[in-house]
């Protein structure tokens, strides 16, 4: 008989993680202009980017060693090519606190070696068939539950769960733990900024992934848990660290991201009605609707980097040993990239070409589940909520962060069914 296994919560019950990443994420309200202005001057230059944003520093790094931001597109794209040079050592210290030897800690060709295996499962032959399967009930579902009001907080009744919810499905793993094990998922990367519940999160997490892992090798189904679990590097298993880091990592960028990237679009098509209605009359736009949002205000502004020699970036000398800030932000509203960049048009003919899946060897492995989420989530929006728009009894939606983007409330009315 298989063994139930249980998720352990938090000592303190009651403690929320939901929306504390503001104090590490920060509250900008527009990083843009002063990110536009810094680029104007040079593309890369020293500067910490949390302290010009005016937040704390990430307590995470070693201290007294440089930093320097990299601002250009063409330099952003470059440094994020050159794993030799840029190297992922950076993320050793926030990441590697929160989720142990993940393959975002890791270089060539280490990390090529764990990538090939992970990358499989989410090419799009395979995610395209969980639209229907996994992302679509996941979708309706959440709908169901405000679709007769006429009204809602699309982003704290939708947007916010349903990532999470798909990935939950696909790891197949008890649906009455699914709010605790979103709770831990998100409690597990505040140990930047709080380490008590932050490491509290990832201690309980990290006991029960060793024995799921153990019981899917036993049991196996046709979940992502059994797939990896069983999945072989050079004729042997995958290392359990770098297995449960994988999962950890999951948990939180499947679920995290796409959030932020659905809800930004949503508030940027509801601001703005003429786009909005576009994409009504011809819904062949929404693909290149969620890359122009994904370039406009992409979730993740900033990567890190660590320099593993010295360099030169646009002239200006980086020496081996600095913290490197890669600014996707800046790079996706590039002027010589982008015609007339701060404006957002979701007919911009080159909107894919942003980087804010990242760019390299290390680009977003979940970039074409992300896609097939928000082209389902926005369909049934577009289908099911006629009339759309934003309830203007309530605050317009306010996009925040300097680290990671995302409005906390979208307040709209729609006809209800
Ligand atoms: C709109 C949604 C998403 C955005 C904007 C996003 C963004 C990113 C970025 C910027 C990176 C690279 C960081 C770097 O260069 O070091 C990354 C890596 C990664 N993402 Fe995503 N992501 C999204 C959705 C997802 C989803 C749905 C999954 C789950 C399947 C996922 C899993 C990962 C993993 C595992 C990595 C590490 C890859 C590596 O280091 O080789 N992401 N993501």
């Amino acid at each position: 008989m298989t063994e139930m296994l249980k998720l352990r919560d938090l000592d303190n019950t009651a403690f929320n993680p939901f929306f504390e990443e503001r104090f590490f994420f920060g509250e900008n309200e527009d990083p843009y202009p002063l990110l536009a202005s810094l680029r104007a001057q040079n593309g890369a230059m020293p500067g910490d980017y949390r302290e010009i944003m005016g937040l704390g520093p990430d307590v995470t790094f070693p201290t007294g060693i440089p930093h320097f931001m990299i601002l250009s597109y063409e330099e952003v794209t470059r440094a994020l090519q050159a794993p030799q040079i840029f190297s992922n050592r950076a993320y050793t210290f926030n990441i590697g606190a929160s989720f142990g030897r993940s393959i975002s800690t890791m270089d060539p060709p280490e990390h090529g070696r764990f990538r090939r295996i992970f990358q499989k499962i989410f090419l799009p032959q395979y995610v395209k068939k969980w639209g229907d399967s996994i992302v679509d009930p996941v979708v309706n579902d959440l709908m169901d539950s405000f679709i007769g009001t006429g009204r809602a907080d699309l982003i704290q009744q939708f947007t916010l769960h349903y990532p999470f919810g798909v990935i939950y499905r696909q790891l197949d793993l008890p649906p009455e733990e699914g709010k605790l094990f979103h709770k831990l998922a998100v409690t597990q990367t505040l140990v930047s900024f709080d380490f008590k519940h932050g490491s509290e999160a990832n201690a309980k997490l990290g006991e029960y992934f060793p024995k799921l892992i153990e019981q899917r090798r036993r049991q196996p189904g046709d979940d992502l848990v059994s797939l990896l679990a069983q999945a072989e590097v050079d004729g042997e298993h995958l290392p359990e660290d770098v297995l449960v880091s994988f999962f950890r990592q999951l948990i939180n960028a499947a679920g995290d991201t796409t959030y932020r990237g659905t809800s930004i679009l949503l508030a940027k098509l509801l601001e703005h009605p003429d786009q909005l209605a576009l994409l009504r009359e011809d819904r062949s736009l929404l693909p290149n609707a969620i890359e122009e949002a994904l370039r406009f205000d992409g979730p993740v502004i900033e990567q890190a980097r660590w320099a593993a020699h010295d360099v030169q970036v646009a002239g200006v000398v980086i020496p081996a040993n600095s913290i490197v800030h890669v600014v996707a932000g800046a790079a996706n509203r590039d002027p010589a990239k982008f015609d007339d960049p701060d404006r957002f048009d979701i007919r911009r003919p080159n909107a894919n070409r942003h980087v804010s899946f990242s760019a390299g060897p290390h680009i977003c492995i979940g970039q074409h589940l992300a896609r097939v989420e928000m082209m389902r989530a926005m369909t049934a929006i577009l289908d099911r909520l006629p009339n759309l728009r934003l309830d203007p009894d309530m605050p317009p939606p306010a996009i925040r962060g300097a680290m990671m983007r995302v409005p906390h409330h979208l307040h709209v009315l729609f006809d209800p069914k």
